[in-house]
């Protein structure tokens, strides 16, 4: 792949926020690294391949069409780690096993490394208990719903498997060839970061819209705009200056070295993806204290790399984007480094669009603690002992 070296960087204590970089040439043979000019950097398929191996994909699912699974997992490079999570219905239909039989028939093809587990598992449950890791449970005791549940349950299986670092991609994916694209670009992200603290977002090149009159080209996504702004609204608060540097608060589709989601908190269901950026900036941004030293001193990089490959995926309706348009806000609003001037900005925002009343905040959200101090081959060795629903396929 050969793609722009930061143009733009935005530094905000020990964290570089990189600037939207561009992909030329999805493929760039075998030849490996080095610059190809003093702005684009080539990153050989060697070097690629090296990456891959050490990198977990997670596919956080509920309920998705088995044939757009199905395309996901043609997309994913063969090296990698395949780790499925799902919250899909198990009555009438077990959705669940469908969702099994059709990994397992496929890796009998292709012979992949690849997990399936069942966010609702009652051993799962058991194996986070054991090991004393509590936050993802719900006030009934068991593991919520959740796209960010199901994430951190993917990264603790891709810790247990012993891997670097953990990409997301999710189920509804219409286009195998975009799935392959975000893997190639979050190895290039990592095999260009200076530091072991990395994380790689995807900024789609276009998210088009399909209507009775064509299909229309958009950039943006109706919540990505918005929480975009905030977010960059929060860094110019401290900073003193605009900044249009963040252009992927949304992002679905990104990557983190283990070494960095080790330490993060995160936050609940599909605020998940804006609050890793407020938490880096807590963490690492030098205005509170942080317990990190060795990251601040290493340094923490975020990319965002748009792709060639416009994304098609399944459009969930009115309601679905207003929870994550106040789960976006919400995560920002009470954040501790909230300006409370931007926090004013937020409340008129959510009163404007009939979201919040007089008087009201927006809904405090479930957060989720670090996993770095959890006794991980423990966790694995309960689950596998008494998760039902876990398979590993090769
Ligand atoms: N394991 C698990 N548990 N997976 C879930 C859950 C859950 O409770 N809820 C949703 N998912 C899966 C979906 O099946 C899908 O694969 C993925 O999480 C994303 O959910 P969607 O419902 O498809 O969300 P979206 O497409 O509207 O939004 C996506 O893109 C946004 C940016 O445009 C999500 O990735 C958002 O988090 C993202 O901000």
């Amino acid at each position: 792949m050969q793609l722009d070296l930061p143009r733009y960087t935005e530094r905000f204590g020990a964290i570089s926020l990189h600037g939207v970089q561009r992909v030329y040439e999805l493929d760039s043979g075998f030849n490996n690294g080095g610059l190809t000019s003093e702005f684009i950097r080539r990153i050989g398929n060697e070097e690629i391949s090296e990456i891959e191996r050490k990198m977990a994909i997670v596919i956080p699912i509920k309920g998705e069409r088995l044939k757009l699974l199905e395309g996901v997992l043609s997309g994913i490079p063969h090296d990698c780690l395949t780790i499925i999570i799902s919250n899909s219905p198990r009555q009438p239909v077990d959705r669940y096993k469908l969702e099994k039989e059709a990994l397992e028939q496929f890796n009998r093809f292709v012979g992949r490394n690849a997990l399936i587990l069942h966010q609702k598992d009652p051993g799962l449950s058991d194996a986070l208990r054991q090991v004393n890791y509590n936050s993802l449970f719900g006030p009934d005791d068991t593991i919520r719903n959740g796209k960010a549940e199901g994430m951190i349950i993917g990264m603790l299986l891709a810790k247990a498997g012993g891997k670097e670092h953990v990409g997301f991609i999710d189920a509804d994916n219409y286009v195998p060839g975009a799935v392959n694209e975000y893997v190639k670009i979050f190895a290039s992200g990592i095999a260009m970061s200076n530091t072991p603290y990395t994380m790689v977002r995807i900024s789609w090149i276009y998210k088009p819209k399909v209507s009775e009159s064509g299909v229309y080209f958009s950039k943006w996504g109706r919540v990505s705009e918005i929480t975009n702004q905030y977010l960059n609204s929060l860094i110019s608060y401290y900073t003193g200056f605009e900044t249009e540097i963040m252009r992927t608060g949304n992002s679905g589709e990104h990557c983190i070295s283990l070494k960095l989601a080790e330490l993060l908190t995160y936050s609940s269901g599909f605020s998940v993806e804006p609050y890793e950026i407020v938490n880096v900036l807590e963490e690492f941004g030098g205005i509170v204290p942080t317990e990190y030293q060795e990251a601040m001193d290493k340094g923490v990089e975020v990319m965002q790399v748009e792709t060639r490959n416009p994304h098609f995926h399944e459009e969930k309706g009115d309601e679905h984007l207003k929870e994550m348009f106040s789960g976006s806000l919400g995560s920002i609003y009470h954040s501790k480094i909230c300006h409370p001037k931007l926090r004013e900005k937020i409340i008129e925002d959510l009163r404007s669009r009939d979201m919040l009343v007089e008087g009201q905040e927006p809904d405090i959200l479930q957060k989720i603690s670090p996993f770095k101090d959890i006794d991980i081959h423990q966790f694995a060795k309960i689950l596998y002992e008494r998760a039902t629903s876990f398979a590993h396929s090769i």
